[in-house]
């Protein structure tokens, strides 16, 4: 009989006659995939494995707090926590192709990592969260598929310019898999449930240039839709919902004044593995409350649209 728990203690004996008595490093992303592929790897060998979290300075609220506290304090994984935000939001001024953005965010994302590595020393394994859908849809930077629909910075470059062995514990399963992976290891149900967040993180939702003041009012437009979704009990049947801020301005009317500021699009899909998506039907009564809050409590957002577009022809993210 296939059981969860049985898959488990298998990839356990797999990690363990792979690395044998070498040292592993697993980059950490704040997601789903990297946290139960570090949770696993740590359970097989455990402080033969060091994480590394690169903070791109392009996290949600919260996010990297949230990593640090988990990772350190909880598990007592062995972590490094580097700071980059500054690095990234520097060459990312004034970009706004989504391919240079994912490009320049690949790159620089490597080398940091690659820093850290060599900090640490002596690592023959480099562990990633690859899962199924990564490996049938990802382009690496050494080549692949002939079309490429985006580039994923997650999969290829890394192992062979650090000369590191793989270790890929989930590229057998799909999200809900690792999710009940996840819990038969006993990750927080709040981190198991978190819906996936793209490696580029936020930039790749404020098409056009990135700045510190955009991150900050996306940020905000974002929490409070995540919060009225959570509030209306609908988290869990939504596979990604996220606010989208756009670099177009409109005008509308405040008190007795007139306003000038961004539109913010609202984006909420259903889908198995992100390779299909539906465009989740919320209420119109739900829609409007998301919309006031967001305008009314969030300085530089006057408007707010929704997208009903599904995958395909749309994508699920907007860059
Ligand atoms: P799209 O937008 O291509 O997204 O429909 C499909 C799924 O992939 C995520 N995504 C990314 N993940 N690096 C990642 O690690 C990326 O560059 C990237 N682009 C999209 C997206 O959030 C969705 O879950």
């Amino acid at each position: 009989d296939w059981t969860m728990a049985a898959y488990k203690e298998s990839m356990i004996a797999k990690i363990r006659a792979q690395v044998g008595s070498g040292k592993v490093i697993c980059g950490l992303s704040g997601g789903v995939d990297s946290s139960v592929a570090a949770v696993l790897i740590h359970e097989a060998i455990g402080d033969q494995l060091t994480c590394i979290f690169v903070d791109h300075g392009l996290l949600r609220g919260g996010e990297a707090e949230q990593v640090v506290t988990l990772f350190r304090d909880n598990y007592n994984i062995p972590l490094v926590h580097r700071d980059a935000s500054d690095l990234f939001l520097g060459e990312l001024k004034s970009v706004t192709d989504p391919e240079t953005k994912r490009k320049i965010i690949g790159r620089l994302f490597i080398d940091v990592f690659d820093e850290e590595a060599h900090k640490i020393g002596g690592a023959q394994f480099l562990a990633q969260g690859t899962l199924y859908p990564d490996v049938i849809e990802s382009v690496s930077f050494t080549g692949g598929p002939s079309v490429t629909i985006k580039s994923h910075h997650n999969v290829g470059g890394l192992p062979e310019r650090m000369n590191l062995k793989l270790v890929e514990p989930l590229r057998e399963l799909f999200k809900d898999e690792v999710r009940a992976l996840g819990r038969e290891l006993g990750l927080p149900e709040k981190m198991i449930r978190r819906h996936p967040f793209p490696g580029p993180g936020l930039a790749i939702r404020i098409p056009g240039d990135i700045t510190p003041e955009k991150l900050d009012i996306l940020r905000k437009a974002d929490a409070i839709y995540l919060e009225e979704i959570d509030k209306a009990g609908l988290y869990d049947q939504i596979w990604q919902a996220f606010a989208v801020l756009l670099p177009v301005k409109t005008v509308g009317v405040m008190g007795d004044g007139r306003t000038y500021d961004h539109v913010c699009a609202l984006r909420a899909v259903t889908s198995t593995d992100g390779m299909t998506a539906d465009f989740y039907p919320f209420e119109p009564a739900l829609l409007g409350r998301m919309a006031t809050r967001i305008v009314n409590e969030v300085k530089g957002i006057n408007r707010v649209v929704y997208d009903y577009t599904s995958k395909p022809p749309g994508t699920i993210e907007w860059e």
